[in-house]
């Protein structure tokens, strides 16, 4: 439709059917092709608003849509259809590893290829827009939501922030095939104080700036059409209110033009933070910010027409966020195709295809982190091996985001190496939930299902396969429900009876690959010291086992790096690579010295940085070599490495860059990734690795709060990781 048209349409509409136009409900709502009077009444919507709602969340499956879509816009005033929207984070029903992992691959086609799969299934199913990528920036290994994000790095985020906004929209949303993508959560989602899920965030202008808001500038740069608001305040603040945020930033110096939406319930939020009075006025709050559609409360359908009656609100500002809700359904073709890809035969063929499960298992090899290894890895199908631990027969190893997804498609451990003919016996040795206990997930209770009579002959019966096996294989972590939304944990470990677990099993056979499953960073001490080998596989997706079964037999190397630093205990975290000097820097040397940031009883070190992982061969690189030392402003320099796999089997390595601005007129990081290259060697092979250094990156914001780059020394770091000490020198003119 043209712009004119809409325009037009905007023109005819009431102010009810405007207001509609901002509401968001559920599926709750609608019953097949009416509306479900019962629980909208229950929670304080008028059966008008739902008529006149503007989009829908969480309703999939091609026919539900359908209906649901031909009965609300018969009825609609001016036919006006809705958009439906839902959550498809790393997978609709084929399921990708989780977006940590994904981050773990070093390679954003992976992000991308899960993100094509997940946006052909989803439309097929009726979705026209998902609420992805979340490209919170996470240094908090305690928060939940860390298994959403790509990780503690700004430069890391940001690729895979562009790369997944590409995979869900192509080069035109309203292709078939594609769907419309919401980046979130804007802003700082990721940065709660003390991990905890929802709580406050208070961060310095300048490290918003540099450090928080280049991911979500770079979903905004490849075309993402939303931008969801965060639950949190900033500096005080509730997101959805924050007019300096919403208006000036993301508006006026980002140049959104698209549609922002609440997350749910956050526009009523705002009175729970205690920034409004009541709903009303969160109501006006949220739209004067710039807030268009409220998701899931009554704020703006029950008060916006009042404050505009009573001249408290401007009708204008209503008008812009119809106007840009209304953009989104034609940005999507809606007015010509309010089905979208909505198709039953093309669900049927598609959801679960062989093709969408061998894409998922390819990607799940590429995220798998080896921490450890003595050797011992990758195992030889003629050794025996013992699989022990819960995770050897889990199918909940899909992400606590894949609410459409079903556990049973999932491939296990059990079922993988099978598959492949490896020479093993399974045996569980535990329980991942203790008998009687339970966690809730995202969309289900997990009750812990074993009988605690059976607790004592469950582990014999693992320490008796461990005693007759060449290796064990122990597969063990924390719960998927354990990770995810309102999924804060204090404690970082594994489960004390898993730990048990391996140290019963390490009596017998000191043998031991501990693959672990995590949604997050945790805290491995003990696995260090009992395990001769670690493997990271998070929460691996549909094709979990299969991957797995690759990797561990060396079919395909392991070849992913560490997105978040892995804690040396919890009361580091914070803890990331890219900090800042202190005045009282540490001296390795002399640790006997009291008055240095450090602490008293554990390393000022992670356990494993970011950018660590092994490979089953080895690399070596040369120094670094620059095309310059100067490097002139507008002009560009080369840096480069020459990276040879040393050892005796092909292996890949993410060679990564990293560049400290030795001064600045404020204190800068240590050093930040400005560059990574994923290759693939085999055995003796060489290869020169060369980056393009310009100006740009060297930019921040400095004591002005201008985004510059200031003259001065510069070192860049290329290595295996961000510990790397492979260094040159060159200055900024
Ligand atoms: C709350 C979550 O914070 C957000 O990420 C999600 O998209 C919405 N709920 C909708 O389900």
């Amino acid at each position: 439709m043209e712009q004119q048209k809409l325009l037009e349409l905007l023109g005819e509409m009431s102010l009810d059917e405007k207001i509609g136009q901002l509401f968001q409900g559920n599926g709750s709502f609608y019953e097949g092709d009416s509306i479900a009077t019962g629980p909208a009444s229950e929670q304080g919507f008028s059966e008008q608003t739902i008529r006149e709602a503007g989009s829908v969340l969480s309703v999939v499956g091609a026919g539900n849509v359908k209906q649901i879509q031909k009965a609300h816009m018969e009825k609609h005033p001016h036919h006006i259809p809705l958009v439906f929207m839902a959550d498809i984070i790393n997978g609709y029903r084929t399921v990708f590893p989780i977006p940590l992992a994904q981050g773990a691959a070093f390679n954003p086609q992976v992000a991308k290829t899960g993100a094509q799969v997940a946006a052909k299934e989803a439309s097929a199913a009726g979705v026209q827009v998902t609420f992805s990528p979340m490209v919170d920036l996470v240094r908090d290994a305690r928060w939940g939501r860390v298994m959403e994000s790509t990780g503690e790095d700004v430069y890391l985020n940001s690729v895979y922030a562009g790369a997944l906004v590409e995979g869900y929209q192509g080069d035109d949303p309203k292709k078939p095939g594609k769907i419309g993508a919401c980046v979130k959560h804007f802003a700082a989602y990721g940065a709660p104080t003390a991990g905890r899920d929802y709580n406050n965030v208070e961060l310095s202008e300048r490290t918003l700036r540099d450090d928080y808001l280049p991911a979500y500038e770079a979903a905004l740069r490849a075309g993402a059409l939303l931008v969801m608001t965060s639950f949190n305040t900033l500096n005080r603040i509730p997101s959805s209110a924050n007019k300096w945020l919403m208006r000036q930033v993301l508006r006026e110096e980002m140049g959104f033009k698209g549609t922002v939406i609440s997350d749910w319930a956050a526009i009523e939020e705002i009175m729970y933070h205690g920034a409004a009075m009541d709903r009303k006025e969160a109501a006006r709050l949220a739209l004067e910010a710039g807030t268009d559609i409220d998701m899931m409360t009554t704020c703006y359908a029950n008060y916006l027409k009042e404050l505009i009656e009573e001249g408290k609100v401007d009708e204008k500002l209503l008008d812009e966020a119809v106007l840009r809700v209304l953009e989104l359904k034609n940005k999507l073709g809606l007015f010509e195709n309010p089905f979208k890809d909505a198709d039953e035969e093309a669900e049927k063929e598609l959801l679960l295809c062989a093709d969408h499960r061998e894409k998922a298992k390819e990607a799940a090899k590429e995220t798998f982190v080896l921490l450890e290894n003595n050797g011992i890895l990758p195992l030889k199908k003629e050794e025996k091996v013992a699989f022990i631990g819960p995770y050897t027969e889990e199918k909940a190893i899909i992400g606590a985001w894949s609410i459409f997804a079903r556990e049973e498609d999932a491939v296990s451990i059990e079922e993988g190496v099978t598959a492949y003919g490896g020479n093993a016996i399974f045996e569980k040795g535990c329980e991942l939930i203790s008998e009687g206990a339970s966690i809730q997930g995202m969309n289900r209770l997990y009750t812990g299902t074993g009988m605690a009579e059976n607790r004592e002959k469950k582990l014999l019966k693992a320490v008796k396969a461990a005693k007759e096996a060449d290796k064990v294989v122990l597969c063990i972590g924390e719960h998927m429900a354990q990770t995810g939304e309102a999924a804060s944990r204090g404690d970082i470990t594994i489960p004390e009876n898993q730990i048990t677990l391996l140290e019963k099993i390490a009596e017998v056979n000191q043998n031991i690959v501990v693959m672990l499953f995590s949604g997050r960073p945790l805290d491995l001490r003990k696995v260090k010291t009992l395990a001769k080998a670690i493997l990271v596989v998070w929460m691996p997706g549909t094709e979990g086992g299969s991957a797995i079964a690759e990797v561990l037999y060396g079919e395909t190397p392991p070849s992913g790096k560490l997105p978040m630093s892995f804690p040396y205990a919890v009361g580091q975290v914070p803890v990331f690579y890219s900090e800042f000097h202190t005045g009282r820097r540490m001296d390795p040397a002399h640790p006997e010295n009291r008055f240095q940031s450090r602490y008293m009883d554990i390393p000022n070190e992670p356990l494993y940085p970011f950018g660590y992982g092994l490979s089953y061969t080895e690399f070596s690189y040369s120094v670094v070599t620059l095309s310059k030392t100067e490097l002139i402003r507008g002009g560009e320099l080369k840096a480069s490495v020459l990276l040879k796999n040393v050892g005796k089997s092909r292996g890949s390595e993410v060679v990564q860059m990293y560049i400290r601005d030795d001064v600045g007129s404020v204190a800068r990081p240590v050093r930040e990734l400005k560059g990574f290259q994923k290759l693939w060697l085999n055995a003796g092979e060489e290869k020169e690795v060369s980056f393009t250094i310009t100006e740009d990156m060297l930019k921040f914001h400095d004591i002005n709060m201008n985004n510059i780059a200031e003259a001065g020394k510069f070192t860049v770091f290329i290595g295996s990781d961000s510990r790397t000490q492979n260094q040159a020198e060159f200055v900024l003119k």
